[in-house]
């Protein structure tokens, strides 16, 4: 396994000859590099600036003390200062440099590598001393007098320093005796030769920058195994390989990093196992990141790679607790949060832009354990399993967790009785999807949450103001919010608590929505596919159906022969979040009239949605007569302006939350082979909570469609209304609202409209090019009026789609008083009027709507 760094470099290492050329050969005739031992009573100073120092090109500088040098060329290994980032604070380290044609380079791949450092928790400045004392310790003392490090050796008698082939930094008395060494005191690396032996263990640092010790995971060498794990109570072990030693010797076993694996020695120091390792070709070493994985680094004539992962080949990727932080679930190395919904649910990722780095949730407090929930994930395993409670039903085990303070989640397994074991957990890392096909019984997970979401606001009543934080207000939460009011929580959150409840009811009047089922998986959601099984639904992506600037869609067929249409989103990392919100959206809306979104994929690099195919494709292919299909009769007409309305009444009040679509345009309606229409694209959804009866936000739309009060005013549902009417005219008409072709009194529809409505010659402009058409003019103008109706400029006075409905159905009228003055209209060019919007205006024109709205 080769990290992409790693590719990278070996891709690099093929230019070799060209780029070597561009080495510094640094005076290196006049460098004295030998320097590999030192004898007793000697002192070195951390001084950035002398003949010792190396400054790479990544910024980090060594200043050598001691250096083993091997030859002319390739790694050796040298102890000294050693710091990168801003050098502000140094490590006492072992390391590794590269020698080019007999001088150390300071290029980037050859940046030095540390093994070993004495003061990783006491980093020292610039001025702090090592000193070989006169008793034979090694002593690190800071710039100002404090012992960062030392070596503790008492009553013995060292003569010197020596730093050997292999890296380890030795002190040994006048008998070449070792009397301390490096070796035996492990930090975060493992070097050929060295041993790491029962009792002793790795640790990470938190970070390349950040040398402190992270105190989270370990890889520990004890009398049966090597283990790594999280360093919880009880520990969570995420590895574990025990080592055959049935007797109790008087040699503890080990394991070795020896050229070619990772060799474990049991009693009598006979090897008894190995896990291979790819044979070095130059030096290697291993290290314990902070991400608990223990990857092997080689030095490739051309810079460091990352050339093993090695617990990976066992784990798996998502077998390591950290793969998705805390509360992340893990599928395939993809994480997500415990419900896709994140707004509705207990947990929130902490970085929209990192899935990796995990979620969450309200934090549990022990003392309000009454208001404590388990919700439970179907087919969850944990990374590791040690059963706590043996043979005992799903509510035994939940009820276990419920009534102990320090559980935060379980772990049920269980065979097909349903009777099983229980692990609880202290701390709830990485779960992972259960592979069904790979294990033989059922698990589940119930993860603790605190109830309700008033108590961090207790805490932090700032957050109030979050607009994220209000729309998790939503409808669900209320009676629990009514429970806790009641319950008596102590005069101390008594004030806090009344605002919260005058902000609550302000914005959440809307109390019918009886609380149910939110704590299953909710049913209904749209799958999630891997990128490999898109490829197969779409023949790898051999049908495009179209393409626009951020996405192509293309056809494919499921499994059981259902055709789809599946949109890849092209190369967009930071609309992960809009593609997250289009997923939730849509996903969980169902109604005829409306494209259903099946799937989705959000693989590291990809994002793809599953759309269920619509025949005929969008509208605009058959209302504005630029291909030679026959045109649409005056009753399709009419019953596509019917769906739509159907459609967008739907989203605007039969939803839990208004969604307004806010890029309502011909595009975005589909047909399929009845040329039944449905609503599509959701990208650019904004959920407007229902109790908020507007929301603001950042202009987006597409000109033409877009409602006047974008420039001024909040935002509503009416602006759907008001794209709605436009593309009524658009159907009517038969031609699109600007038309650069046409005379420039007559470019722009709406202008067009507004004159003959007042010229009562609304007939003049019904779609000439349809015999249908015309033969219905009279209807064909009673549906303008719907429109002019849409269209007004006080979005108050549009209709509610309802309203829309019921005068198509033919239940109500349109009122006689309607304006045609439909407000601000864009000039032809756009720039014009909009004047300094203009910039914006573009902005969203070309990307926001396009993302996710892109062709058919
Ligand atoms: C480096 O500097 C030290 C004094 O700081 C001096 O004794 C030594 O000779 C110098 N070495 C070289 C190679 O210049
Ligand atoms: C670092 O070395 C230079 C030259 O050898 C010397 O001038 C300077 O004082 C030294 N700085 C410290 C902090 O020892
Ligand atoms: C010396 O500096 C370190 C950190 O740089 C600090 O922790 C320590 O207290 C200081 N000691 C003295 C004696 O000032
Ligand atoms: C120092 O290390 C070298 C190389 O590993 C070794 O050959 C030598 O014997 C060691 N010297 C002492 C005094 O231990
Ligand atoms: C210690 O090692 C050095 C070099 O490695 C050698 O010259 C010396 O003779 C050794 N001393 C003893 C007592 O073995
Ligand atoms: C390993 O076993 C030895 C001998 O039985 C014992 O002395 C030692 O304490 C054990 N070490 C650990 C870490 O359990
Ligand atoms: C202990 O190990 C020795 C060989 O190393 C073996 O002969 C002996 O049977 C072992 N004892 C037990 C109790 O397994
Ligand atoms: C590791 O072993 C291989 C095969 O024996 C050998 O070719 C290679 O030089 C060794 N590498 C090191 C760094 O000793
Ligand atoms: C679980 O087991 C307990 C007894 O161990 C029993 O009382 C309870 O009814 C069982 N619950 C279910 C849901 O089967
Ligand atoms: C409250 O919120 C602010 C900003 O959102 C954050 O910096 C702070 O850490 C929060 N405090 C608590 C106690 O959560």
């Amino acid at each position: 396994m080769v990290s992409p760094c790693g590719l990278c470099s070996l891709l690099l290492s093929f230019s070799f000859a060209s780029v070597s050329q561009f080495f510094i050969f640094s005076d290196a005739q006049t460098k004295d590099y030998d320097y590999p031992t030192a004898m007793i009573s000697t002192q070195w100073t951390n001084n950035a600036t002398d003949n010792r120092s190396i400054t790479y090109a990544d910024g980090s500088i060594v200043q050598l003390i001691l250096l083993r040098r091997i030859g002319e060329y390739g790694p050796a290994y040298a102890c000294g200062f050693y710091c990168n980032g801003n050098c502000k604070s140094y490590l006492f380290a072992i390391f590794m440099v590269i020698f080019e044609g007999g001088t150390i380079t300071t290029l980037y791949d050859g940046r030095p590598q540390v093994v070993w450092s004495a003061n990783r928790n006491n980093p020292v400045k610039i001025g702090a001393t090592l000193e070989l004392t006169s008793k034979g310790n090694l002593m690190l003392i800071d710039a100002n007098g404090t012992v960062a490090w030392y070596t503790e050796i008492f009553g013995k008698s060292v003569v010197g320093l020596n730093l050997t082939d292999f890296g380890n930094l030795v002190l040994f008395d006048r008998n070449n005796v070792t009397v301390w060494q490096s070796f035996d005191h492990p930090t975060d690396s493992l070097v050929f030769g060295q041993k790491l032996m029962a009792g002793q263990r790795l640790m990470p640092s938190v970070s390349r920058t950040d040398w402190a010790i992270d105190g989270m995971i370990t890889l520990s060498m004890n009398n049966g195994s090597l283990s790594a794990q999280m360093e919880t109570s009880p520990p969570q072990i995420y590895y574990n390989h025990d080592i055959p030693n049935p007797n109790a010797s008087d040699k503890p076993p080990y394991v070795e990093f020896v050229n070619g694996s990772l060799a474990f020695f049991g009693i009598n120091t006979v090897e008894m196992a190995v896990v291979l390792v790819p044979q070095a070709s130059f030096a290697q070493y291993m290290k314990l990141g902070s991400d608990g994985h223990l990857r092997v680094y080689e030095w490739r004539r051309f810079g460091w790679v990352d050339v093993f992962d090695l617990l990976t080949e066992y784990l798996g990727d998502c077998g390591y607790p950290t793969t998705c932080g805390q509360y992340g679930i893990c599928t395939n190395g993809q994480c997500s949060c415990p419900f896709l919904i994140d707004k509705t649910s207990y947990f929130k990722q902490v970085d929209d832009r990192q899935p990796n780095l995990g979620c969450s949730a309200y934090p549990l407090d022990c003392g309000l354990s009454q208001y404590h929930k388990l919700i439970e994930l179907k087919d969850v395993m944990y990374f590791t399993f040690t059963a706590n409670l043996e043979n005992i039903n799903a509510s035994n085990c939940k009820e276990a967790c419920a009534n102990k303070c320090s559980c935060k989640a379980v772990i049920f397994e269980y065979g097909s009785e349903a009777i099983g074991d229980c692990y609880l957990l202290t701390q709830v890392f990485s779960l992972k999807k259960v592979d069904n096909k790979k294990i033989s019984y059922n698990s589940i997970a119930y993860l603790k949450v605190q109830d309700e979401l008033i108590f961090s606001s207790l805490s932090n009543l700032s957050d109030l103001d979050d607009e994220s934080l209000s729309t998790s207000f939503d409808n669900q939460r209320s009676n629990h919010l009514r429970v806790i009011i009641a319950s008596s929580l102590g005069a101390l959150f008594a004030v806090t608590i009344l605002i919260i409840i005058i902000v609550f009811f302000l914005r959440n009047r809307d109390d019918n929505e009886v609380e149910a089922g939110y704590l299953d998986q909710l049913p209904g959601m749209p799958t999630r596919y891997t990128y490999e099984d898109l490829k197969a639904i779409t023949n790898d992506f051999s049908k495009k159906l179209g393409e626009g600037g951020f996405s192509s869609v293309f056809e494919g067929t499921l499994i059981d022969g259902t055709k789809v249409a599946v949109k890849h989103l092209v190369g967009f990392g930071q609309v992960k979040k809009s593609f997250l919100a289009e997923v939730e959206a849509v996903g969980s809306i169902h109604h005829l009239n409306l494209v259903r979104l099946m799937g989705f994929c959000a693989d590291k690099s990809h994002m793809l949605l599953v759309y269920e195919y619509m025949l005929n494709g969008s509208l605009d292919r058959w209302i504005f007569h630029e291909s030679n299909k026959s045109v649409l009769n005056w009753q399709q007409r009419r019953k596509i302006i019917l769906h739509m309305a159907k459609g967008l009444n739907y989203l605007h009040e039969d939803c839990t939350q208004k969604i307004a679509h806010l890029d309502i345009k011909p595009q975005n309606i589909l047909l399929d082979e009845n040329f039944n229409a449905k609503v599509a694209d959701f990208g650019l959804s904004k959920l407007i909570n229902r109790d908020q009866s507007r929301v603001v936000t950042t202009m987006r739309g597409t000109p033409g469609y877009m409602a006047p009060e974008w420039l001024s005013a909040a935002i509503t549902e009416k602006v759907n209304v008001y794209s709605f009417g436009i593309v009524i005219l658009e159907i009517v008409c038969g031609r699109k609202i600007f038309d650069r072709s046409l005379d420039e009194e007559d470019m722009y529809l709406l202008s067009l409209f507004k004159r003959n409505a007042i010229e009562e010659q609304l007939l003049d402009i019904v779609d000439k090019c349809n015999e249908d058409m015309q033969l219905n003019g009279p209807q064909a103008v009673n549906m303008m009026r719907i429109a002019a109706w849409c269209l007004q400029g006080d979005y108050t006075r549009r209709p509610s789609m309802l309203m829309v409905i019921k005068v198509l159905e033919g239940i109500t009228e349109v009122p006689g008083n309607l304006e045609y003055n439909f407000s601000t209209q864009p000039s032809t060019n756009g720039a014009a009027i909009f004047g300094q919007m203009h910039l914006e205006f573009s902005a969203t024109t070309t990307l926001a709507p396009s993302v996710l709205s892109g062709p058919r």
